[in-house]
């Protein structure tokens, strides 16, 4: 069902347990390296959801069958590459789409256009079109950005050094590495999320991680020798997705007498940033019941309301949570004591720019907060008053501002809360299931 305004108000005593979707970036991985091995992968907990959706359509577009029976996905593989004329494959909102779908299309040798939304054109592209290129792939973009344009070319290895960390660019370009002549050496300045990584390791290929100092900076530098043999089909089930717990996690913090478990929520180091983060402000967040799912961490958060108190983000916890800095903007307004978040200008190049528009709606509501060109500064004590927000086409926006109204003086309303769909379809049952006034 399609929500168009979400009104949460202020609410008390959430308590439950919740199981998450499955993750969005190893769905979107799942899927396409399946698409890419020899023989039926077989995926459970897979996230069904628009991003997700984007990635199956341009699997059609590209003749893969695939067949999602609720959350169990089966795909045949190999993309079929006999085909010159591939119509466009259209990525809708999902930057992770359309960059680990170009490297894979370079990687195998096809001929494609990739498109997506209005919102998806505006982000850049440069970022993947450099690298492919010198690895001798025939690609280009407009004016930096989508449409990218493929053509098939023989691809030599990367030795490449990211400007910034980013798992999408690595993963675009160790999938191009795969159909590559010779070994890609990837150089990061920070620990980007490795599922691409340790997937592709469980698919038989050689794909290894460690850190060189740099002149002094610590690099991160992944090493990928192409494979010899087809890569085998995959066999996973999927750990809940962090980014989505994140959302509740905060929810239970700032709501008073609340006390919620999420089990089953992936724990990889890579991801776990926002754990790091609410603990060092003081939120009562506990795990339980680790083990190791298919290479991935997956445990228990227990979370209880906490008082909070402010603190600095930046540099390498800044990567490890990339994604969740919205929603960590609403513990920090009702922390004591300021929270400063810098080294964080990536932030201005996701589904919006999120430290112009978190500082807008943020304003929007009462809650205090100082926009910085790397981030932004919050005094704290200053929960929501209440109102009306748009969430300018950004999910993540959507699900904080709504969390903001749990603990507000007076209900918010979100606007064009559809767009909630793009990662978290179940986010609204979720927040209602335990308990929260929501509508
Ligand atoms: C993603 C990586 C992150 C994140 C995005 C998903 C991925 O982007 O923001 O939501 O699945 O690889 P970057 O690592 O490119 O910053």
């Amino acid at each position: 069902m399609t929500i168009s305004t979400l009104t949460v108000a202020p609410s008390a005593d959430l308590s439950g347990t919740i199981t998450l979707p499955g993750d969005k970036s190893i769905s979107h991985r799942a899927a396409l390296f399946a698409a890419l091995a020899e023989g039926t992968s077989h995926i459970e907990n897979f996230l069904v959801a628009g991003v997700t959706h984007a990635m199956l359509n341009a699997l059609t577009s590209l003749e893969v069958e695939w067949e999602l029976d609720d959350t169990s996905l089966t795909v045949q593989g190999p993309i079929p590459v006999r085909r010159t004329n591939i119509p466009t494959l259209f990525c809708g909102n999902s930057g992770t789409t359309m960059r680990l779908l170009a490297g894979a299309v370079a990687g195998v040798g096809l001929s494609s256009v990739l498109d997506g939304s209005p919102g998806l054109r505006r982000r850049p592209m440069e970022r993947i079109t450099v690298p492919l290129g010198q690895m001798g792939a025939d690609i280009t973009a407009l004016d930096g950005r989508a449409p990218l344009t493929i053509r098939p070319a023989a691809l030599s290895g990367a030795h490449y050094t990211l400007p910034i960390a980013s798992a999408q660019v690595k993963s675009c370009v160790l999938l191009a590495a795969l159909g590559a002549e010779g070994t890609t050496v990837l150089l990061e300045p920070g620990p980007s999320r490795d599922h691409t990584e340790r997937m592709l390791r469980g698919m038989g290929v050689t794909v290894s991680s460690d850190r060189e100092d740099v002149d002094g900076v610590l690099m991160y530098r992944t090493t990928l020798v192409p494979p010899t043999q087809p890569l085998a089909p995959l066999a996973l089930a999927l750990p809940g997705d962090i980014s989505s717990a994140a959302f509740l996690m905060v929810a239970a913090l700032i709501t008073p007498g609340a006390a919620i478990k999420l089990s089953g929520v992936g724990l990889n180091p890579t991801r776990t940033g926002i754990v790091d983060a609410l603990q060092a402000m003081g939120g009562d967040i506990t795990i339980s019941n680790m083990e190791n799912r298919y290479d991935e961490p997956v445990g228990d958060i227990t979370v209880r309301h906490s008082t909070l108190h402010g603190i600095e983000v930046g540099g390498d916890l800044v990567v490890r949570m990339i994604d969740e800095f919205p929603v960590f903007s609403i513990a920090a307004a009702h922390a004591h004591g300021q929270t400063v978040v810098r080294d964080a200008v990536e932030l201005r190049h996701k589904e919006s720019d999120r430290i112009t528009r978190l500082c807008e709606q943020l304003t929007n509501v009462g809650i205090a907060v100082r926009e910085k060109p790397d981030g932004f500064v919050l005094p704290g004590r200053t929960p929501a008053q209440g109102g009306t927000v748009t969430p300018h086409g950004d999910h993540r926006l959507a699900m904080s501002l709504a969390v903001a109204g749990l603990a507000a003086r007076a209900p918010i309303t979100v606007q064009d809360a559809a767009i909630i769909h793009e990662s978290f379809p179940g986010f609204k049952p979720s927040l209602a299931y335990l308990g929260a006034q929501i509508d």
